[in-house]
């Protein structure tokens, strides 16, 4: 038999299957065959052109004319394909609930200017500078009641112990959700970011779905219809009692759902899965958790690491407009790309070493965990400051934290959207 080469060991194109569930908990080296041999790859069941280079990526989310994001009917055709897969009588249930539903449009992700500027330049009232620094101090206590509440145990589920509550009580008080309707919210919220994850459900599960995501909608008009009487200093009382420009009228009910759903699709979770990452980089370089701590710009660029090495969006489509090309690769219009920000983050031609993490990286902060141009995640300064004061509030308190060998390892859920963390045992000594 011949000596294998070393070109036989190269990593071969026909190698690459990013929708299979090893690819999906760890897709680096899939994307790094993608980056060299094929930055723009056409992946036929899905019908969609992934795009993995940090350059291309880049060029394509500024074009947006070329490459629109009004792509509802990508996700639309994933949940078509679970309605029809369910039983008649099922089926006939989720139309009824359906029915009773306030009709949200889209109001940011998926629009396109100028319809999106307009939404977008009302919903920015909401992360200005001073409303951020503003709510501090909400921030900084959410932090510290939850550290509080498991002060002194010595190994605990991170993810249930802090980095899934914090940025969910985040959110739930800088809203304004009454004390009385957090337990409900709390479930509807992890439901809605649920949606984005495009895995099978049973009929039960749609159901469920959809009857939490009834109520909730429910629970946020009334909330809407109170601050219009009674406004005070959150989120949707700005949101309920503010004009969209050129047209000086208030939001609908379904526009200010649309709004409101977006930031729990698109907010909490992603944050969560970030202090997870974050957590799981600190165990595997426990160094790291002594050069950062009292560190506020270290521990700044730390958390721009984190975002960049396990972005919490891996990937999110555009609808191609006219017949182009992208990196020298022909797109024809009405085809969809998807632009890989988790592959763009660790494109060597942007970041050297792009695997390591370093916390004195010089422009951490270009990387795309957040998207760029128009689309730039408004919600940023929040997640920011969020993540930069939690990890500042856990390492004063923590002298150390590592992994627990003795629970399974960690591994992200098997998502091509979403990069979740469920779970991350760890030991924690105090100090
Ligand atoms: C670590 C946390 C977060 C990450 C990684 C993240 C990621 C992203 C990304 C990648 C986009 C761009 C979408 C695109 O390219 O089309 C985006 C947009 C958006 N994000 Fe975030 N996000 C985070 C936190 C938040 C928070 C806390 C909120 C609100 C409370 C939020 C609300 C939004 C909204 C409303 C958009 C749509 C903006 C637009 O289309 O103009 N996000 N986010």
């Amino acid at each position: 038999m011949p000596e294998p080469t070393t070109q036989n060991a190269l990593p071969k194109l026909a190698d690459v299957s990013l929708f299979d569930p090893a690819t999906l908990i760890d897709p680096y080296a899939a994307y790094q065959t993608l980056r060299d041999l094929e930055p723009v790859h056409f992946v036929q069941a899905s019908n969609v052109h992934v795009v993995t280079r940090y350059d291309l990526v880049r060029e394509a989310i500024k074009d947006t004319k070329t490459f629109s994001s009004k792509y509802d009917s990508f996700l639309g055709a994933a949940q078509e394909m679970m309605f029809n897969a369910a039983p008649k009588a099922v089926q006939d249930q989720l139309l009824a609930i359906n029915a009773q539903m306030e009709l949200a449009p889209p109001t940011m992700l998926t629009l396109d200017e100028p319809e999106h500027t307009q939404y977008r330049s009302l919903v920015a009232e909401l992360f200005t500078a001073s409303r951020i620094k503003g709510a501090e101090a909400t921030v900084q206590s959410v932090i510290d009641r939850t550290i509080a509440s498991f002060a002194g145990q010595t190994s605990v589920d991170f993810m249930d112990a802090f980095a899934g509550p914090v940025p969910l009580i985040v959110i739930a008080e800088r809203l304004g959700i009454p004390a009385e309707d957090r337990d409900f919210f709390e479930l509807a919220a992890t439901e809605a970011a649920g949606a984005l994850r495009l895995s099978p459900l049973t009929p039960e599960q749609m159901l469920h779905r959809a009857q939490v995501a009834l109520d909730l909608q429910r629970l946020l008009i009334r909330i809407v219809e109170d601050r219009r009487r009674n406004p005070q200093e959150d989120m949707i009382s700005v949101l309920a009692n503010s004009k969209l420009a050129g047209e000086n009228r208030y939001l609908t009910h379904g526009e200010c759902i649309s709004v409101l759903n977006q930031f729990l699709v698109a907010g909490h979770e992603t944050t969560t899965s970030t202090f997870g990452w974050g957590t799981l980089l600190l165990c595997r370089n426990p160094e790291v958790q002594e050069q950062i701590r009292g560190d506020a710009k270290r521990i700044r660029t730390f958390v721009e690491e984190a975002l960049r090495l396990e972005a919490p969006v891996q990937g999110l489509p555009r609808l191609v407009t006219q017949d182009t090309e992208l990196g020298g690769y022909p797109l024809v219009a009405g085809s969809m790309i998807m632009l890989r920000y988790g592959a763009a983050n660790r494109d060597e031609r942007q970041f050297a070493e792009p695997d390591e993490l370093q916390i004195d990286r010089p422009k951490a902060g270009s990387q795309l965990a957040f998207g760029a141009g128009v689309h730039f995640c408004i919600g940023a300064p929040l997640a920011r400051q969020e993540l930069n004061l939690g990890f500042a509030t856990l390492l004063e308190h923590i002298s150390s934290i590592e992994l627990d060998t003795s629970a399974p390892a960690p591994e992200a859920e098997p998502s091509f959207i979403l990069r979740n963390l469920p779970k991350l045992q760890v030991k924690l000594a105090w100090r």
